[in-house]
């Protein structure tokens, strides 16, 4: 007889472990299948999705010790410490951030035991819907199960006649498991990934040239954080960045590639020794067997959901990546723990409008809620507070006072309707303003609120203070 359940949720990343094990919490029978598409070497199953394993963790730990190398390159001497000698050894840094998703990665199968998750090995797949219940196939074996939360997630987008060997032209699989600097690297696509990888190896040492379509840099973050990001990008650190160029033909030498593109001042040839493919990311839905029970994906392949994540068919969700929206690992474990809840009756909920972006670069970029010129572009009207970590003690005492804290207010209302900040731990900062934004928060609520002295929030204090024309350090 084949095992029954009251969930299983088909894919392992963030979005789908987190609603598995929330959905054990709330007393289902829950079980999660992953067909390991990140297998360790010795092709055991793993946990975590692309996050974990080739994603967010690995990501952020290379950049967290290329930082250190650069800073011990660098920075040190003006703290009075003097480096002689300094060098680094990727090896040994790789090793560091494997042993980290290694951890990580089997923590998730502790967790499933601590919460009573069955893991399921395999590819799972819709059979058919037979008597209000789901049969679901994971690998060999059929489940029956009432609901299924699908989580599959999303891999990286390839371009036509690029081929990605994951040695000399790689995607965020490769480029975080590359072992030498490469003298020359090469970078499609000024997004996120483009430019936490580029900050990377340029640390490191790597001449890089990053070619980019849009003819606007970071078009999603506000234009006063954009304009600050690419001088410091450019001028300060070295990162050749073009825009607005088209790939005409890329060629594959022995230890080289070259790139044949076009802009404005015509044809152009780059040759690099590592070329990083970073275009976006397309969602996973081919292996579900979708067609055949009739889900319903959008004119991008992405599943169609409502505003709790239901999809079209009867007790099927889905979460993450693999559904509309930004694809990033806390919207999907809200998305998991939000569908977790409708399935018993709970009032689940994700407000789209309070997700938090990073990107980890240095200085680091966050924020939360409207740009100005989506503003604008909506005649909303608003009043700001902008001001410079240059104000900041703490800041000087860090020898790190690069960039600002930008407070968009409701000019009638006074309530928060974004903040952007560009400096050092922007991604710690910006928790606070996702707080105050999701309790409907206004900046006069900030700027109410005492922030411990010397610390970088008291940047966002003056930020929200002088909203009001009124900061008191600035
Ligand atoms: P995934 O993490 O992609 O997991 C889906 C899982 O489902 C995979 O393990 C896959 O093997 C499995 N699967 C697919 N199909 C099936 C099937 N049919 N049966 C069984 N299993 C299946 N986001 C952030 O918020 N912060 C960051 O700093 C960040 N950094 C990133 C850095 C990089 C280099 C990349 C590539 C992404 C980064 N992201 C970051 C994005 C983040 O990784 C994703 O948003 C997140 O992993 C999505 O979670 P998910 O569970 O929806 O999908
Ligand atoms: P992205 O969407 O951030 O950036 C892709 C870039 O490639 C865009 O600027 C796009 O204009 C450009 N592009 C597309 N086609 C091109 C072409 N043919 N030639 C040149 N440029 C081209 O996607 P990216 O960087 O691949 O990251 C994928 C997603 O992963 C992100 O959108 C984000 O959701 C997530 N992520 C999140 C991180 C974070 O939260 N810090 C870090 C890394 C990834």
């Amino acid at each position: 007889m084949s095992q029954e359940f009251d969930v299983v949720v088909i894919g392992g990343g963030p979005a789908g472990y987190v609603a598995a094990i929330r959905a054990a919490q709330l007393g289902l029978k829950t079980a999660c299948c992953e067909y390991n598409a990140y297998a360790d070497p010795k092709g055991e199953p793993r946990l975590g999705g692309t996050c974990l394993n080739v994603g967010c963790i690995p990501s952020k730990a290379l950049l967290h010790s290329s930082e250190l190398y650069h800073q011990a390159e660098h920075s040190f001497i003006m703290h009075g410490i003097k480096m002689e000698g300094v060098s680094i050894d990727v090896p040994s840094m790789v090793r560091r951030k494997d042993n980290i998703v290694n951890q990580l990665t089997q923590g998730i199968k502790g967790l499933f035991k601590k919460y009573k998750v069955t893991f399921l090995p395999g590819l799972g797949s819709f059979v058919a819907q037979a008597d209000g219940k789901w049969q679901v196939k994971v690998g060999e074996e059929v489940v029956t199960t009432t609901h299924v939360i699908i989580a599959t997630g999303s891999r990286a987008r390839h371009l036509p006649g690029i081929k990605v060997d994951q040695k000399l032209i790689v995607d965020n699989e490769g480029a975080l498991s590359t072992t030498e600097v490469p003298k020359r690297l090469g970078v499609i696509g000024a997004g996120v990934i483009g430019l936490e990888m580029s900050s990377v190896w340029k640390r490191l040492g790597s001449q890089v040239t990053i070619l980019e379509a849009a003819p606007d840099f970071l078009a999603a973050a506000d234009t006063a954080v954009t304009k600050e990001a690419w001088k410091i990008f450019t001028k300060k650190q070295g990162l050749d960045i073009q825009l607005g160029i088209q790939i005409k033909d890329v060629k594959v030498g022995e230890n080289t590639v070259v790139i044949q593109y076009e802009n404005d001042d015509g044809d152009q040839t780059l040759e690099v020794d590592k070329l990083i493919v970073a275009v976006g990311r397309v969602p996973n839905t081919d292996g579900l067997n979708a067609e055949v029970v009739g889900l319903q994906l959008d004119d991008r392949g992405r599943i169609k959901v409502d505003a709790h994540c239901a999809t079209n068919l009867p007790n099927v969700w889905a979460v993450g990546d693999v559904v509309p929206g930004p694809m990033l690992a806390h919207k999907g474990m809200e998305e998991g723990v939000m569908v977790a809840e409708c399935i018993v009756g709970q009032a689940g909920h994700v407000n789209y409008d309070a997700i938090p972006w990073v990107i980890y670069t240095q200085p680091e970029v966050a924020w939360v809620g409207k740009t100005e010129q989506q503003l604008k572009a909506e005649n909303i009207p608003f009043k700001q507070g902008q001001i410079p970590f240059q104000a900041n003690g703490r800041a000087l005492g860090q020898g790190d006072t690069t960039g600002f804290v930008k407070v968009l207010a409701h000019s009638e209302t006074d309530q928060i309707l974004g903040v952007h900040i560009i400096g050092a731990s922007a991604s710690e900062l910006i928790a606070e303003a996702v707080v105050a934004m999701e309790f409907g928060g206004a900046a006069e609520d900030l700027a109410r609120i005492a922030h411990a002295h010397p610390t970088l929030s008291e940047v966002m204090h003056e930020a929200a203070l002088a909203v009001d024309k009124r900061s008191l350090h600035f």
